[in-house]
């Protein structure tokens, strides 16, 4: 009778162990899973924060590009033509023709000189090593333009981007 009680108690102790190592065991397990459904949880979320940024990026590029197309209707299309092929309506008054803006990337072997444009239309830096400058100086212009700024902002800041607009705009129109 003894023997017996012994025995079963070393079985229930047995029991016991091997069901909380289990326990323990399965315990960790869990917290393993749940681990990795945070990572995922995480990693989806930084997914869908850079597919809005690149989106937002996207649109302000669009918006940057739709303001440099009414900057250049309102600005330069006076000389440079409405469709930039060099036949504004004062061309015939200047002594150097407006050359066709859509031929750019071309004669500059497929790239599009995007620095050297900024200077060309900005002016206030010499670009052309001969010959009198026939087109505006439009770094000056804007610059002096954007007094009509409410927010106060750097007149320059504002002069730099209004070229920056159509120099992203005449990228696009390039043959
Ligand atoms: C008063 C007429 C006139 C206006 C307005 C004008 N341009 Fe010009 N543009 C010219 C002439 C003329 C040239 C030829 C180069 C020169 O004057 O030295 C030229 C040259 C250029 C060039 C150099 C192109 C090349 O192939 O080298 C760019 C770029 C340009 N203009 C962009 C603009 C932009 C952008 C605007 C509007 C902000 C503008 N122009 C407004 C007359 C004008």
């Amino acid at each position: 009778m003894y023997t017996t009680n012994k025995k079963k108690l070393f079985i229930s102790i047995i029991a016991i162990i091997f069901s909380s190592l289990t326990c323990i065991a399965y315990a960790e397990r869990v917290d393993d899973l749940i681990d990795a459904q945070k990572e995922v949880k995480k990693n989806t979320q930084s997914k869908k924060e850079k597919l809005s940024t690149q989106k937002r990026e996207l649109a302000e590029t669009r918006d940057a590009i739709t303001m440099g197309k009414k900057e250049y209707e309102r600005t330069c299309s006076l000389c440079h033509g409405i469709d930039a092929k060099g036949n504004g309506v004062y061309a015939f008054e200047l002594t150097i023709a407006p050359p066709d803006l859509t031929l750019i990337e071309k004669k500059n072997y497929g790239v599009f000189p995007f620095s050297n444009l900024y200077k060309i239309i900005d002016g206030r830096e010499e670009v052309h090593s001969h010959g009198a400058r026939d087109m505006p100086v439009w770094g000056d212009r804007f610059n002096s333009e954007s007094w009509l700024d409410t927010n106060q902002r750097n007149s320059e800041t504002l002069a730099r981007g209004r070229i920056f607009e159509l120099l992203l705009y005449l990228e696009t129109i390039q043959k």
